[in-house]
């Protein structure tokens, strides 16, 4: 495989993680949690998002989030927002960059942010000047770009022309996110190939979730191809509360220890990362779908059982 040496990771657990869970995570535990992935060394981390608290009461703390944690030199810190108000709300609270979301399928898009994808982008139009004005840098996510859970198949022109959309108002970055794990590698590829070429000076990031198991393949896929930013969430957490059947994203730990086994280079402490997750598990409440917290890392080894090693023959 022909992989980058590098990859940046934003952490966007306690966003698309704590937005879901059933019981509101309390403030302190949030503040604690982004302060335990800054200090393992995650270079971006997506702290919450600025929406309507109808619509995600779990994350009804954004501007408090936001004013406590303890700013990291080294790590960037976002917001998510659904339009312009939230920008304003994101500006005032001091994110560093401004994440969007848009779908690319109208009914996903209707049924998260209740707007057409026309309307959306008219907000995000607005949006953007916002981010302009206060001088920070917008990245733009699109969900369902894969494939949507209520339309199946999302015709290429048609994430294309977002894609364009979203870029002509001056997007850094584009996300491009599989909300319900519906991509396959191969897809991931035809995708990427369809749109690098069409719009070159773009930051590309895969957001992956594992719903079906195919997440770690999909990055590999996407960085054969040269992209070097991709989401994922601590422990695993995650999940579209407007998408049936949305589980969680790629385990940053378990990305991390994936990457570092075949040395490429993150930043980031893997067992510092490895320690915030055991807290998160216990912060939730439950066990999270992550492995190397379970398995421990490739190197880990057993005691032998006994007798065996003295029949080991000398060589
Ligand atoms: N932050 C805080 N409040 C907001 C807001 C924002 N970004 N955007 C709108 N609101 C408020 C409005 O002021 C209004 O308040 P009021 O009822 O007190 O007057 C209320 O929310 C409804 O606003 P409206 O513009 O009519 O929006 P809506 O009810 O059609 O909802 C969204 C649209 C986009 C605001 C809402 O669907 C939303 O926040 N969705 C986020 C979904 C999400 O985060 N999904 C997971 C991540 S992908
Ligand atoms: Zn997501």
């Amino acid at each position: 495989m022909k992989l980058p040496e590098h990859v940046t990771i934003c952490e966007v657990g306690t966003r698309d993680g704590f937005q879901i869970e059933l019981e509101f995570i309390p403030t302190d535990q949030k503040i604690e949690t982004v302060n335990l992935l800054a200090r393992a060394g995650l270079p971006r981390i997506e702290v919450t998002s600025f929406v309507s608290p109808k619509a995600i009461p779990q994350l009804r703390d954004a501007a408090e989030v936001m004013a406590a944690i303890t700013r990291r030199p080294g790590t960037t810190y976002s917001a998510l927002v659904p339009n312009d108000k939230g920008a304003v709300r994101a500006v005032d609270a001091r994110v560093d960059e401004i994440h969007t979301v848009v779908s690319a399928s109208e009914s996903h898009n209707l049924a998260n942010v209740n707007m057409t994808i026309a309307e959306s982008l008219g907000k995000l139009a607005a949006t953007a000047e916002v981010a302009h004005r206060a001088g920070k840098p917008m990245y733009s996510g699109i969900s369902c770009t894969f494939g949507c859970p209520f339309e199946g198949d999302v015709p290429l022109p048609q994430l294309e022309s977002v894609v364009r959309r979203l870029v002509g108002m001056g997007a850094a970055g584009i996300g491009l996110a599989d909300t319900t794990g519906m991509a396959n590698p191969v897809q991931v590829q035809r995708v990427i190939e369809h749109l690098a070429p069409r719009f070159p000076g773009v930051e590309w990031t895969l957001h992956t979730h594992d719903t079906r198991a195919m997440a770690i393949p999909n990055i590999l896929a996407a960085m054969e191809l040269g992209v070097t930013h991709i989401d994922a969430s601590i422990g695993g957490l995650g999940g579209c509360p407007f998408a049936p059947g949305a589980s969680g994203n790629v385990c940053t730990e378990d990305l991390v220890h994936c990457l570092s086994a075949m040395g490429i280079q993150t930043g980031i402490d893997l067992d510092a990362l490895i320690q915030a997750s055991e807290r998160v598990q216990a912060i939730v409440g439950r066990a999270l779908p992550g492995q190397i917290v379970k398995a421990g890392k490739w190197t880990r080894k057993y005691p032998l059982p006994d007798g065996v090693a003295a029949r080991i023959p000398a060589r």
